[in-house]
């Protein structure tokens, strides 16, 4: 099978030209000027770029939280993702208490089959002993060179100790453990706070998550880093103040990776008070106006390395779980279809970052950090044949409605993206056409190397 794009612009970090593309059997053939063909199909990218198929580190499907199971599995998230550009998704298989990792595994390469963008997992874990780190050679074997770690969440929450002793473990093996950082004895309290005041509806939520929550998680992880001598990476940051953290522990020469998500660069604090308030009932909470600066300006310094989704759906049924109660509001959002045009729209269109960045926001970068470089992330001859043609003229208005997630919200409603993306072409093949999704289930699974580790 060969695919022939011509009279697109090519957008890598390091710079953009106007190219053709051929790409034979899954990898990219050739990239000049003018190609002429021969080929099965040829496509007119006119006044299009052309990415490297977008890498979504930070999904969430199918996950049970006990009292529910998120709005979308792989089969419905992944058939949103490949619309929104999105050719890999990152999904966390999660080791709940009392399961193995390699019964975690076994169980999320289950739920994956009917993928249909390219999938790997990171490994959460819920416990750090003996047993489980028994099992951490074989998941590496097995592809998993990532791992995360939660300070919150009673089901997933471990201690500073064991963060510190699984990044000298992990981190001598080449892989990379992502924190959720916050505050849990804090954020318990104030929940309470704001309940024992009668403040049950979702303003509740970032009120007892403020900034300082985060921040102080974030400074912690820094000095456990600085510790053990290993690598960092704080998953979806917020805040402003938690970049600073970022920012200061990398002068002391700790090794920090940053991932932030669309909500915390587009969406405001203000938005808990909207009749549909609990749909933004996420952790951590969205924020103030200084906040999305400080993200926007973390993008464009390359202080923040990538930027995931958290995907995590709940429907508004769902959402209601917690009508008397915002702590009971399961958490999380929907937003995996929507990255790429949030970011060209909201980052790359107000000036914040150039299309470049973009490129290394939004795939490179995290194909690095996850073991997947050169194969992932960027378009030269010999890598993988996953490719985006991004329109940059195409206005439209984001709708739950619209888009593939199976949930009936999104945080993004009626939020206004210039430009959308086009065509994809996932493993060399042609999947979604004009916005369409044409050839579902051609996902597959991406085995990961150990980290490369680029801010050594
Ligand atoms: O609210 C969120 N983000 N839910 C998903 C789990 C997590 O914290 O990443
Ligand atoms: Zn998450």
């Amino acid at each position: 099978m060969q695919i022939l794009i011509q009279n697109g612009t090519v957008v890598r970090s390091t710079g953009r030209r106007k190219a053709d593309v051929l790409m034979r059997d899954g990898k990219i053939a050739q990239i000049s000027e003018r190609i002429d063909g021969p080929a099965d199909r040829v496509i007119d990218a006119e006044g299009c770029y052309l990415f490297a198929g977008f890498i979504d580190t930070h999904t969430h499907f199918d996950l049970d939280l006990g009292v529910t199971v998120t709005a979308d599995n792989f089969e419905t998230g992944t058939k949103a993702a490949i619309v929104g550009g999105t050719t890999t998704v990152l999904d966390f298989a999660t080791q709940d208490h009392g399961m193995t990792m390699h019964d975690a595994l076994d169980l999320w390469h289950k739920k994956a089959e009917k993928s249909s963008c390219n999938y790997g997992f990171h490994m959460a874990v819920s416990e750090w002993n003996d047993a489980r780190k028994a099992e951490v050679d074989d998941m590496f074997r097995a592809g998993v060179s990532s791992f995360k770690m939660y300070m919150v969440y009673d089901a997933m929450k471990v201690g500073d100790g064991q963060i510190y002793d699984a990044q000298k473990f992990i981190g001598a093996r080449g892989g990379v453990i992502g924190v959720h950082c916050e505050n849990y004895d804090i954020l318990q309290a104030r929940i309470a706070e704001e309940k024992a005041k009668g403040n049950l509806g979702p303003t509740g939520h970032p009120v007892s998550r403020p900034q300082a929550v985060e921040a102080e998680g974030v400074a912690r992880l820094m000095r456990i880093a600085e510790l053990s001598g290993y690598p960092a990476w704080v998953v979806h940051l917020s805040t402003a103040d938690g970049l600073e953290e970022v920012r200061a522990a990398r002068r002391r020469g700790v090794e920090v990776y940053a991932e932030t998500c669309p909500q915390y660069f587009t969406l405001d604090v203000s938005q808990y008070a909207a009749k549909d308030g609990a749909k933004f009932v996420m952790s951590p909470p969205l924020r103030e106006a200084r906040d999305r600066a400080a993200i926007l300006d973390g993008m464009k310094r390359r202080d923040i390395d990538f930027i995931g989704t958290d995907h995590c759906s709940f429907t508004m049924a769902q959402k209601a779980l917690g009508k008397d109660d915002f702590s009971k509001i399961p958490n999380g959002g929907a937003g995996v279809q929507n990255r790429a045009e949030l970011v060209y729209t909201y980052a790359v269109q107000t000036g914040a970052i150039t299309l470049e960045q973009m490129a290394l926001l939004m795939s490179e970068r995290a194909a690095r950090l996850f073991g997947m470089f050169p194969k992932k992330g960027v378009l030269k001859v010999g890598s993988d044949a996953d490719l985006v043609i991004f329109d940059p003229n195409a206005p439209h208005t984001i709708s739950w409605r619209t888009n593939l997630h199976n949930c009936d919200n999104s945080p993004y409603e009626g939020m206004q993206a210039s430009g959308r993306v086009r065509d994809v072409i996932l493993n060399g093949e042609l999947v979604t056409e004009n916005g369409t999704l044409v050839k579902p289930y051609g996902g597959r699974y991406v085995f990961r190397n150990p980290s490369e580790r680029y801010r050594k």
